[in-house]
Formats: structure tokens, C-alpha cells, sequence
């Protein structure tokens, strides 16, 4: 056998032969996991490292917070749940919570107007999002977001070659006291798409938006519906789905506010338009603190049942052609806790603490942004806090360098985990920001 079987002095790479054009126009480190990364090589090597790169929620001392109903749960249930497929579709249990955890107490009274629900088990969130885009748009179509969004969107679009076309996070000048939609920039997008597209899909992160943590209001909520109902009224030959990305609802002051203004809506109207879907991403990572055991589901409303049929046998077909069936474990744990009062009141104290840290911590990172001078974004609820800013990579590498202060540049700006930041930490990071930004104006 040749020593080294890489003939040397060739002059062309494997790539272009053995990847395909789509593939080869991949690649490059998840700006996250590079960030976190560096923070642990710094921790490693002895630096007192502030890590507000990931988004798991972690203890004082770094290590991750688990919701000990959940995990006790998981690990008494037997061989056949732990280590045994879920039916493709999941769990019928599981199915039925995704549905409650996207609607809460409205599903009744929505239901009661006309409106169904179907959902199907998917690896996390992210399966949900992944399954909507293979599905709800063509390929080659552009998706709306908002300008601010998580950066793993962009991979899980490019993934189904698909574009992105996004509207302003917050308005330049709110209009009707709106101040965190900017009606005018969702409607323009969607007017140039509707020229473009057969189907329309947008995704809004909503409540607890990651990266900034900001939620929409009551009056926010109704607008966005309205016009995206208007919308479905005045084109009918044009498909439109809104997804509500809930990944992090559960922490929100308002956890099910899109239900409720999903049934105001209802009341006002007397018929929803056909050419309209309204969905959920429901995941069960942070909410239940099973980041890894890839539990979530994708839930579809329509008041078509026959066409939710459909809906789930292709949501079925695609999971199924992509991770077979979602993982079974949390599935079953996590629908048993929710039917079992005592289960579900020990639950959501545990949930609720975790809630009372996060804004104790984004209260801490508040008062220190005011007392250093610095403007985050508007910021409510969930695991993050935004600094919008030019030099964002220059700042972070100013604030790890000089500050040991780790946290993620995204487009626009810089991501403060929240949830991984010790409340007393917070000035440190304060500090750090508004040091990189003194330097690089
Ligand atoms: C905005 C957003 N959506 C969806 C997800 C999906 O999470 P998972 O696939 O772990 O359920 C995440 C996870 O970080 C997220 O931040």
C-alpha cells in the first residue's frame, strides 16, 4: 500500500467531482458553535470566560439547568420506550400536547368556530421548520422572516435551495403605536412575493424571539394577522403560510398570545380564506430541557379537515424520507407528565423558576446596559438580548480578547445569552459592549 494515497501536485480538488453544484455552494462553521467553541478553549486554558454563546439555559457555575421532573421521568421509562421506534407520525399522545402546547386553552373555543388541528412529531423545532420548507413553498422561492432571526434559519433554507427575503424587525417610525411590527415592510415584502411566488412562507419567531427576546403585543399580533389575511383575500390563487416559531413560548408572559388573537380574529370574520394555513413549530428543547432527545412537532391549522388529511400523510412522507421517525423517549415522557396533574404541577414550578432566573438576569443586563450607556433592543422574554451595531465581529473579538466576555455576531449585531449569564456577570458584559463600541466608532 502507498504511504500516502493523496497523489501530490495534483492540481484540482475532489469537490467539483464529487459534490454536487448545490452542496458546493455549502459550508463554513455555525457562527454559534464557533463562538462557544472558543469560549471553552478559553475556559480550558484557565481564563475566568463569561460564555454567553449557547442557547441552553445553564447554572451559575456553566453547567446545564434541567428540568428534574422531565429527566426523572425519562429515566423510569421502560425498554420498549427508550429504545423502540415512535410510530411515523408519533406518538398520538404527543401528538395531541403539541397541539395544546401551541394553543393552550383556545383550542377548544377555536375549534368550536370551525377552525382543526393536525400535528406530527419531528427531531425538534428545527424538523418542524425543515418539513414546512420542504413542503409549503416551491424550490427556488424566497421564505419571508423578519431582518433579525436565527441564524440556523438561513442553513435550513439554503438546505432545501431555497432564498430568504426578510422585512425590518423593528419600524423606523411605528405607525398606530406599533412599535415592534413594521406593517409597512411586511406588506411590501409581501407584495413583491406575491408577483413571484405561487406559495408564500413566512416564519416569525414569536413570543421570546431569539436573538433579541422580543415579543409582539396584543395589537401586534392582530395587525400582522390581519394583513397577512388580507393578503389571503385579495389573492386567492396565491398559497400563504405563517408559521409561528413558539421554540420559546413556554418562558413568555403570554405563551398561547397567538392563539387568542388567532380566535379575535376569527369572531371578526365569516370565513377564512382556503389559501391560508396557519402552523406552529412546537419543540420540546428548552421548554422541557430535552435539547438533545430532538422532540418537537410541526401543527397545522385549517378549518379543511380533509385537506389536514392530506397535509399530515405529506408531512409524514417527507419526515419520513429525511429522519424516519422522530425519537420516541420524550414523546412519551413528556405526554404523560402533561396528563398527570401531580407530574404537571411539579413541572411547571420547575419551569416557572427557570423563568424567574431568566428575568432576574435580563433585568440585571438592563440596568447594566443603562448605567454603561448602551441601547439593546426592545427585550421581554426567553433565553436572549440583542445589541444591534456595525462592527459586531470587531466587538466580539474585542470583548473576548480584552474582557474574556464571549457572545455570538450575528447579522446586524451581537446575541447576549441571557440564558447562560450569571445575573452578577451581567456588568462584565455591559462593560465589554460598550468598551468595543467606544473603540470601533
Ligand atoms: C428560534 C428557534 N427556533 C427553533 C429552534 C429549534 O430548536 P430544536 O430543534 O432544538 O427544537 C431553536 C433552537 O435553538 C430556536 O432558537
Amino acid at each position: 500500500m502507498e504511504e500516502n494515497m493523496l497523489a501530490t501536485g495534483e492540481d484540482y480538488s475532489p469537490s467539483p467531482l464529487l459534490l454536487n453544484p448545490h452542496a458546493q455552494t455549502k459550508g463554513g462553521d455555525d457562527p454559534i458553535f464557533h463562538w462557544f467553541s472558543r469560549s471553552m478553549a478559553a475556559k480550558a486554558e484557565g481564563f475566568d470566560v463569561v460564555n454567553g454563546t449557547l442557547g441552553s439555559l445553564l447554572h451559575e457555575d456553566g453547567t446545564l439547568m434541567v428540568n428534574k421532573t422531565v429527566e426523572a421521568h425519562i429515566r423510569q421509562q421502560p425498554e420498549r420506550e427508550l429504545c423502540g421506534y415512535a410510530p411515523l407520525k408519533g406518538l398520538p399522545p404527543f401528538r395531541e400536547l403539541a397541539i395544546e402546547m401551541a394553543l393552550g386553552d383556545q383550542r377548544v373555543p377555536l375549534e368550536k368556530l370551525g377552525l382543526s388541528a393536525i400535528s406530527i412529531a419531528t427531531p425538534g423545532g428545527c424538523g418542524a421548520l425543515s418539513v414546512s420548507a420542504t413542503n409549503f413553498i416551491d424550490r427556488g422561492d424566497n421564505l419571508l422572516l423578519r431582518n433579525r432571526h436565527w441564524s440556523p434559519y438561513q442553513t435550513i433554507i439554503h438546505e432545501q435551495n431555497c432564498g430568504i427575503e426578510t422585512w425590518p424587525l423593528i419600524p423606523e417610525s411605528p405607525v398606530n403605536g406599533l412599535e415592534n411590527y413594521d406593517g409597512h415592510g411586511f406588506t411590501s415584502a409581501l407584495t413583491g412575493l406575491v408577483e413571484r411566488q405561487k406559495r408564500i412562507l413566512i416564519w416569525l419567531n414569536d413570543p421570546a424571539h431569539n436573538p433579541t427576546g422580543l415579543s409582539l403585543c396584543r395589537n401586534e399580533r392582530s395587525a400582522l394577522l390581519n394583513d397577512i389575511w388580507g393578503f389571503a383575500v385579495a389573492h386567492p390563487s396565491t398559497g400563504f403560510t405563517l408559521l409561528i416559531d413558539a421554540a420559546y413560548s413556554l418562558y413568555a408572559n403570554e405563551p398561547f398570545g397567538w392563539a387568542e388573537s388567532i380566535l379575535e380574529k376569527m369572531k371578526s370574520e365569516r370565513k377564512w380564506p382556503t389559501n391560508l394555513m396557519l402552523c406552529f413549530a412546537v419543540s420540546c428543547s428548552k421548554s422541557h430541557t430535552v435539547y438533545g432527545l430532538r422532540t418537537g412537532a410541526l401543527v397545522c391549522l385549517h378549518p379543511d379537515k380533509k385537506f389536514l388529511n392530506n397535509v399530515s400523510d405529506v408531512l409524514l412522507h417527507s419526515g419520513r424520507g429525511t429522519w424516519s421517525a422522530a425519537p420516541r423517549v420524550a414523546q412519551r415522557a413528556i405526554s404523560e407528565i402533561h396528563n398527570d396533574a401531580q407530574l404537571l404541577e411539579k413541572w411547571t414550578v420547575e419551569r416557572d423558576a427557570f423563568k424567574q432566573l431568566l428575568a432576574a438576569r435580563r433585568e440585571a443586563l438592563r440596568s447594566s446596559a443603562i448605567t454603561n450607556g448602551l441601547s439593546i433592543n426592545p427585550t421581554h422574554d426567553g433565553y436572549f438580548a440583542f445589541l444591534e451595531c456595525e462592527e459586531n465581529h470587531a466587538i466580539c473579538e474585542m470583548a473576548a480578547k480584552d474582557h474574556q466576555v464571549y457572545l455570538v455576531p450575528l447579522k446586524g449585531g451581537i446575541r447576549i445569552g441571557v440564558c447562560a449569564i450569571p445575573e452578577e456577570k451581567m456588568e462584565r458584559v455591559a462593560v465589554a459592549l460598550a468598551d468595543g463600541l467606544a473603540r470601533t466608532r
